[in-house]
């Protein structure tokens, strides 16, 4: 069944859990995503960036989406995400598809940012539609040489502040040194959870963390032993997802991790089956990867059994 973008994330802030937003551009995705939330009773966001829109048809995924969550007894949202294409985002706040859109305007300056994330959190609220900003950019920590650097590009607690309180944007996507992709850091994960903690005293709001893949380290092994070069990869640790989560974070985005158990899971099948034609046969290991990648994170964001 649908619920609302603050009712789940406003359960989720009362007791200490994030809600899984995990992105999606087709059926098998859909269903391992809804499946895994009925398997571990939790509450889910399935999102679809701009790039969805553009593969599967903006009008088919949502019928899709539509169709399946009607089906189904757990609380979901469907939201878009990372939405930078004004006319788009008002139209999908006017459709009544979505309970939820992302306003990615983090590479706009501060006021064009305040300005246009004002702008259509009006327009939202007058459609019934909730809506997450985003302030300052999302990436790795070691791409900054220096703390002043880290300064200039992070989110800055007090500036987030008067940007929530300005824009009325119903959550915030802020930047702690998580990037989007499969390549985080060189090394063990690292956040600056000082941040982190100061932004979360700082505004009422619950926080969205962007770029919180984990690359689990045997879907990394599967894939790269079936010819994937993605040796390199690295995530954010469980350790500190549920760290972020004890301090403020009431949404994770996963898009990666569903990425590469699909990669595992297609490229295993078609070395171990090179006879095999069938795309329902190609994609069932691969799908059923991603479900159970989706059931562990849910257990990890303590978002299972608050269905
Ligand atoms: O944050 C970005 C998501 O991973 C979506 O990526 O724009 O390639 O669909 P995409
Ligand atoms: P990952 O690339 O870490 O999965 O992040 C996804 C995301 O933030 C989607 O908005
Ligand atoms: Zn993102």
């Amino acid at each position: 069944m649908f619920s609302t973008y603050n009712q789940l994330l406003k359960q989720a802030a009362k007791k200490n859990y994030a809600v899984g937003a995990f992105n999606i551009n087709n059926l098998e995705f859909l269903h391992a995503v809804v499946s895994a939330a009925e398997e571990e009773q939790s509450p889910v966001i399935v999102q679809t960036s701009e790039g969805a829109l553009g593969y599967a048809g903006l009008e088919e995924l949502a019928a899709m989406v539509h169709v399946v969550v009607r089906r189904t007894k757990v609380p979901v949202v469907y939201h878009l995400d990372h939405g930078k294409d004004i006319d788009l985002i008002a139209y999908i706040i006017k459709s009544g598809l979505y309970q939820s859109v992302m306003f990615d305007g983090s590479s706009l300056s501060y006021d064009e940012n305040v300005r246009e994330t004002t702008k259509l959190a009006k327009l939202a609220h007058k459609n019934g539609v909730a809506i997450e900003a985003e302030l300052g950019a999302i990436a790795g920590i070691e791409d900054f040489v220096s703390v002043a650097e880290q300064d200039a590009h992070l989110t800055s607690p007090e500036q987030a502040k008067e940007f929530v309180e300005t824009t009325g944007c119903d959550s915030l996507a802020i930047a702690i040194g998580t990037s989007h992709g499969a390549f985080k850091f060189s090394d063990a994960s690292k956040l600056d959870f000082k941040r982190l903690e100061r932004i979360n005293k700082t505004i009422d709001l619950p926080l969205v963390l962007h770029g919180a893949s984990g690359i689990p380290t045997n879907i990394k092994n599967q894939c790269v032993k079936y010819g994937c070069k993605i040796a390199e990869a690295k995530g954010v640790s469980d350790a500190h997802i549920k760290k972020a989560i004890s301090l403020g974070i009431n949404k994770i985005n996963i898009d990666s991790d569903l990425r590469i158990a699909f990669d595992a899971g297609v490229r295993q099948f078609l070395s171990e089956n090179p006879e095999v034609i069938d795309p329902r046969k190609i994609l069932e290991p691969a799908t059923e990867l991603m479900q159970k990648v989706v059931q562990q994170k849910m257990r990890i964001f303590g978002s299972a059994g608050k269905a």
